[in-house]
């Protein structure tokens, strides 16, 4: 029966890094793979999403304001006008929106411009709609856009530019100069972007967000999706929306509505509240987040890690493997589990160079294998833990040994 699946649902395999979460869920190990935090979500969104579930908003519902607070930030935060009745689509998450906004625009064979490395959903997006992924490799240790690697990558076919800043896995914010370039390319080239801004806020050093669509000419052709996940630390609450053009917006409506129909109603609900948080709420979410990293940093570049690049946005720490470890991304992982009791993400999972796996796997000591991804979206209770275990694991120099 195994053959009556289709040929787009047997494209989507499990990744090959799904065992070493299996191996982490054994050894009980401590989380730093999984890019959720491990803290309460703030008070008052909790006591609006109780209060929901409290007067009965157990139906199926649009909620309006949710898109009105929306239209009021975006206004706000990049001086654009939208119409919140008609441009904006509220999703279940980033996740659905971004689906749902590659089905409103991929046919079979239109190019999506990704870049590489870059969250794993977005090539699974693009291929159950039967688009093709190519990918544009951002240039460590910086990961730097070469703007003749991006525009080599246009085609005839090519139709949308997906753009993901502040960026997972790297933690690296465009600049403004690489934003400018992706912009004036998708205008002259009459692509359309999908932007994932769910780290708009988690940004550090004073560095701000520059959203893709407050270019010259980008406000047509951009699809913003963001979500609460990451800014109010609720990734299971699964609200979160795609702001577009009404022609785009009202597409991306119609495919939500036949996936899912709505997001949950109470959490809806408590978006109004999270939306209209104060000032001082993003900017103790930035200060926390800011500690956190320097933490991190402290704590993995004083173990041997090589950290060339410090996240500027995110919750993530892209560290390279010591020059003198001879383990690949995937062993050092299932080390670290066994060993230590903590698990992070072999970078791997991260690149979809469009070399065949053969070459991957020739490239043994490939930049694609030297990197970890750690997520300190924990509270400081869990990294302290974390820096007691790798305590356990130091030679005489202090450098974490993995035998
Ligand atoms: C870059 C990026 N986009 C989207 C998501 C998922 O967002 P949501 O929970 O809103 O679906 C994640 C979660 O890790 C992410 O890292």
């Amino acid at each position: 029966m195994e053959r009556k699946l289709s040929r787009r649902a047997k494209k989507i395999i499990p990744s090959s890094i799904q065992e070493l979460s299996h191996l982490a869920q054994r050894c009980s190990a401590i989380n730093l793979a999984e890019g959720f935090p491990d803290f309460p979500a703030p008070p008052h969104i909790k006591i609006a999403a109780v209060s929901a579930i409290n007067s009965d908003f157990n139906q199926y519902r649009h909620v309006q304001g949710v898109c009105d607070n929306l239209a009021k930030m975006m206004k706000e935060r990049h001086g654009l006008d939208i119409d919140p009745l008609t441009d904006v689509a509220i999703c279940c998450g980033q996740s659905e929106a971004f689906a749902a906004a590659i089905f409103a625009t991929i046919d079979p064979g239109d190019e999506v411009i990704l870049f590489d490395p870059s969250y794993e959903s977005y090539e699974g997006c693009v291929t159950l709609a039967g688009g093709v992924p190519i990918h544009v490799p951002l240039d460590p240790p910086q990961w730097t856009l070469d703007s003749s690697k991006l525009l080599g990558s246009f085609t005839e076919r090519t139709k949308v530019v997906v753009l993901n800043s502040p960026h997972n896995p790297t933690g690296k914010v465009f600049t403004k100069g690489e934003l400018e370039i992706i912009a004036g390319e998708c205008c002259s080239r009459n692509c359309l972007a999908i932007t994932d801004e769910v780290y708009e806020h988690i940004t550090y050093d004073n560095l701000k967000h520059i959203s893709l669509v407050s270019f010259p000419g980008m406000q047509e052709r951009t699809i913003i999706t963001s979500s609460l996940s990451k800014a109010f630390s609720v990734t299971g609450w699964r609200v979160g929306w795609a702001i577009a053009p009404t022609f785009l917006a009202s597409a991306i409506k119609n495919i939500h509505i036949r996936l899912t129909d709505c997001a949950p109603a109470p959490f809806q609900e408590a978006a109004l509240s999270a939306l209209r948080s104060p000032p001082e709420y993003f900017e103790s979410l930035r200060s926390d987040y800011q500690s956190k990293r320097d933490y991190i940093i402290n704590l993995l570049g004083g173990v041997g890690f090589k950290i060339e690049f410090i996240p500027q946005g995110s919750f993530f720490l892209f560290a390279e493997l010591p020059d003198n470890c001879l383990l690949s991304d995937v062993e050092f992982v299932k080390k670290l589990i066994l060993e230590a009791g903590v698990v992070a993400v072999p970078g791997r999972g991260f690149f979809h160079t469009n070399l065949s796996s053969d070459e991957v796997s020739n490239l043994r000591y490939s930049y694609q294998k030297r990197y970890i991804r750690f997520a300190f979206c924990k509270s400081d209770a869990t990294l302290t833990t974390v820096a007691e275990k790798l305590g356990k694991l130091l030679d005489a120099k202090g450098h974490l040994v993995l035998y």
